[in-house]
């Protein structure tokens, strides 16, 4: 990683930067509107350059798993770098920035629903099976605008426990 980029918590400032840059992405990404940035922007994180451009983002959320705090879930979402920085270790320091973050909740684990699953396993993700996630699947999925059935959905679902 060069030392130039830092990751930070994302500012209301940046909401229009995230939102471009997930759009960037609409293949590997969930959609999400400018309005959903902004309410979810206390759980963003922002890599930004020296020239303040913003080069990456990723964003969290808990899902709840009925009558058991303990079993809920954090997912991580919205893990972009923009193209022509990536392969200098910024995505890997927005995830460890967020696993800073949650870890601070303490879950049992951390989950992701990824197209890029080489790129998690270098930071000790595995591959589960999505029944393991049936909470996500249910609240989030199932609001899917690209796949009907999250089983046939091509993204892998990989846990890190922490
Ligand atoms: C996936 C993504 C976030 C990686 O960001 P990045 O800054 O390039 O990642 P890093 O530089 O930290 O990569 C660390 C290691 O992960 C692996 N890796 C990264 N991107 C990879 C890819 N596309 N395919 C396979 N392995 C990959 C490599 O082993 C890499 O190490 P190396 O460069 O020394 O070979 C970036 O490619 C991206 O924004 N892609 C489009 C959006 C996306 O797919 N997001 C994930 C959806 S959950």
């Amino acid at each position: 990683m060069d030392g130039e980029f830092q990751v930070r918590t994302a500012r209301l400032a940046d909401a229009e930067s995230i939102y471009a840059l997930i759009r960037e992405h609409t293949t590997e990404l969930v959609p999400r509107s400018l309005g959903n940035v902004v309410e979810n922007i206390d759980r963003f994180l922002v890599a930004e350059g020296p020239d303040g451009v913003l080069a990456g983002c990723i964003a969290y959320q808990v899902w709840p798993e009925i009558g058991d705090p303990l079993k809920a879930t954090v997912e991580l979402q919205s893990v972009a770098v923009r193209a022509a920085c990536r392969r200098r270790g910024i995505g890997s320091l927005l995830v460890k920035g967020a696993l800073a973050r949650v870890r601070a909740l303490a879950p049992a684990d951390v989950t992701v629903l990824t197209l890029t699953p080489e790129f998690f396993a270098t930071l000790g993700f595995r591959e589960i099976p999505k029944t393991r996630i049936m909470h996500k699947l249910y609240t989030g999925c199932i609001n899917c605008t690209k796949h009907t059935d999250p089983f046939t959905c091509p993204e892998k679902a990989m846990a890190l426990e922490i």
